[in-house]
């Protein structure tokens, strides 16, 4: 097991591109880092994001979403045969219950495309624009029972220009997302 060299057994689930796995996985491979990710889900047998697993040899793994409380029971007993200390989602667009959260009992971590608590929910770079917002940003936030609402670990702003688009901001906060995830696994790991 890979307790000894103090690396947090990881686990990232995703639903689809996978941009932000792969800017994890990236960082996974530094000399530094505090994660070693051993098991990447996808809820979606077509996501793109299982792409950057193969090709690291990370052990993936699609769970049919059929309902909650089946799927859940399966991540259960894979995060448990895995011994997954962390839980980074990276583009998931499940709703993980309550339950869940309290029996997994160890971190569960999220990156959310808005300045929380701006914009929880979906559809974050239109609701941005159109409210003429000078700023918007993304958040990495612990995962608790209420929608992105959990504890804040770190949040980075990006201007917004008047010629932005819905899509032209979301490629900008996107650039970001994948520096503020490992930064604040950094963060959280090491109380800094
Ligand atoms: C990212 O922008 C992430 O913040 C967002 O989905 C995108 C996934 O991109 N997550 C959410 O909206 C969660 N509510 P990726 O698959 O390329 O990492």
């Amino acid at each position: 097991m890979e307790k000894s060299s103090g690396k947090k057994n990881t686990a990232v689930l995703i639903s689809g591109r996978g941009s932000n796995l792969r800017s994890l996985i990236k960082y996974s491979k530094t000399k530094k880092s505090l994660i070693k990710i051993v098991l990447v889900v996808s809820d979606n047998l077509f996501a793109k994001g299982l792409n950057y697993a193969n090709k690291s040899n990370i052990n993936n793994i699609v769970i049919k979403y059929s309902n909650r409380k089946s799927f859940e029971d399966r991540l259960l007993k894979l995060l448990k045969k895995n011994n997954i200390d962390l839980i980074c989602l990276a583009g998931f667009m499940k709703i993980l219950s309550g339950k869940f959260i309290k029996k997994f009992n160890k971190t569960i971590l999220n990156i959310h495309p808005s300045l929380l608590p701006k914009y929880k929910g979906l559809n974050t770079h239109n609701r941005a624009v159109q409210n003429k917002d000078k700023y918007s940003g993304a958040t990495v936030h612990i995962v608790n029972k209420k929608l992105d609402s959990g504890k804040i670990i770190l949040q980075k702003k990006v201007k917004i220009l008047k010629s932005d688009s819905g899509k032209s901001l979301e490629k900008k906060v996107l650039k970001i997302e994948h520096k503020l995830y490992p930064k604040a696994i950094i963060r959280l790991l090491t109380n800094y």
